[in-house]
């Protein structure tokens, strides 16, 4: 198995934002308490832009750690993908924004959408490029500004969200088995009604959706809970599968960080010792997108990913999507 690895993980960086919001906070903006946010979500403190900060910004700082990491300049890059739902602008791509801000002039950039499984797409997405030779050297990120599109009268939803990025370079791998073990990826559009923000797309320009409040954040929360435990059951499921791991094999699980409840059911699923899984949902909400890479960097700078381990990462997001993929490190 591991003479068809193709992709490495070169390096990791993330970009947190200094202001903090807290659930003390939230009950000053709306009818909430610390006590349900930390009993429905596990959710305690999230991480803020303040209103100068675009995407690009916070996604280039985490993509030039990234680099640094790799010890690679950004001209190396010659493919550059930022997922996320909460670009800087409807077009063109927050990538190409972040191409300008770290100069990756030889980097072919562009956005992809899959909500809170971005960065696992992102991430299979340049392994399928690396494997085949069609790049050489990828930067995924993984960006959210969802503070900018949540609902702040809405306390099913504001409460859950934060802000931050966290990005990848992956390269080819050098034979020594490191590197990017299996992918997998799939999407339900049934179920896009779930989780959306309905305004400002070619269905409800932007002001229609302003007049008739549909420029935030949307979700059906119960439903959205019980399809995250189903898809990230099969994600791990499949995952394992397509690795050809057990989960014995597995040093460190990192789940999407959306709620401590939906991450106790996927570990549960799988049968798998808690103290293997990575949880840090009460230091950032759900960060969407950039949820994986800031843990998985987290947990490297913790001592927790050591050079030859092996990690699985399993997301679920709006869409519906769900996708997993398993690195040795
Ligand atoms: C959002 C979520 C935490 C709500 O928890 P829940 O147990 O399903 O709660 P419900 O939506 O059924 O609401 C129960 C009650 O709490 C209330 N409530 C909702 N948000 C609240 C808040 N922030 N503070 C206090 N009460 C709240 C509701 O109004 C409802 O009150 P009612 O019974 O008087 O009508 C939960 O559904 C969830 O985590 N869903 C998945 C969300 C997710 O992961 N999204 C991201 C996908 S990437």
């Amino acid at each position: 198995m591991e003479n068809n690895v193709k992709t490495m993980m070169l390096g990791t960086g993330v970009a947190i934002p200094p202001k903090t919001l807290t659930n003390q906070d939230l009950e000053k903006i709306v009818d909430t308490s610390d006590e349900w946010i930390r009993e429905r979500t596990g959710m305690q403190v999230r991480h803020i832009v303040d209103d100068e900060t675009q995407n690009s910004d916070l996604s280039a700082q985490a993509a030039k750690q990234a680099l640094k990491d790799a010890d690679m300049d950004a001209e190396e890059i010659d493919t550059l993908i930022v997922a996320t739902v909460t670009g800087d602008v409807t077009f063109p791509a927050t990538a190409c924004y972040v191409q300008d801000k770290i100069g990756a002039v030889n980097a072919a950039a562009f956005d992809i959408q899959a909500a809170c499984s971005g960065f696992l797409f992102g991430l299979s997405i340049a392994d399928g490029f690396v494997g085949t030779g069609k790049s050489k050297n990828v930067l995924v990120i993984g960006c959210e500004l969802l503070t900018r599109i949540v609902d702040w009268k809405d306390r099913s939803t504001c409460v859950l969200f934060g802000d931050a990025a966290g990005a990848a370079v992956l390269g080819p791998a050098n034979g020594d088995g490191r590197g990017i073990l299996g992918t997998f990826m799939k999407t339900d559009g049934r179920l896009a009604h779930l989780l959306c923000m309905p305004g400002g797309g070619t269905r409800y320009p932007a002001q229609v959706a302003i007049s008739e409040n549909l420029n935030t954040l949307k979700m059906r929360g119960p439903e959205v809970f019980r399809a995250a435990v189903t898809a990230m059951g099969d994600a791990a499921a499949h995952i394992l599968e397509t690795a050809g791991l057990t989960v014995d094999d597995v040093d460190l699980l990192i789940p999407h960080q959306a709620n401590k409840r939906i991450i106790d059911a996927t570990v549960r699923r799988m049968k798998i010792p808690p103290e293997k899984v990575y949880i840090n949902v009460h230091e950032y909400g759900n960060t969407s997108s950039a949820s994986i890479p800031v843990a998985l960097n987290e947990a490297k700078e913790k001592g927790l990913l050591k050079p030859g381990d092996v990690c699985v990462m399993v997301a679920f997001g709006g869409g519906f999507t769900w996708g997993s993929v398993a690195v040795r490190m």
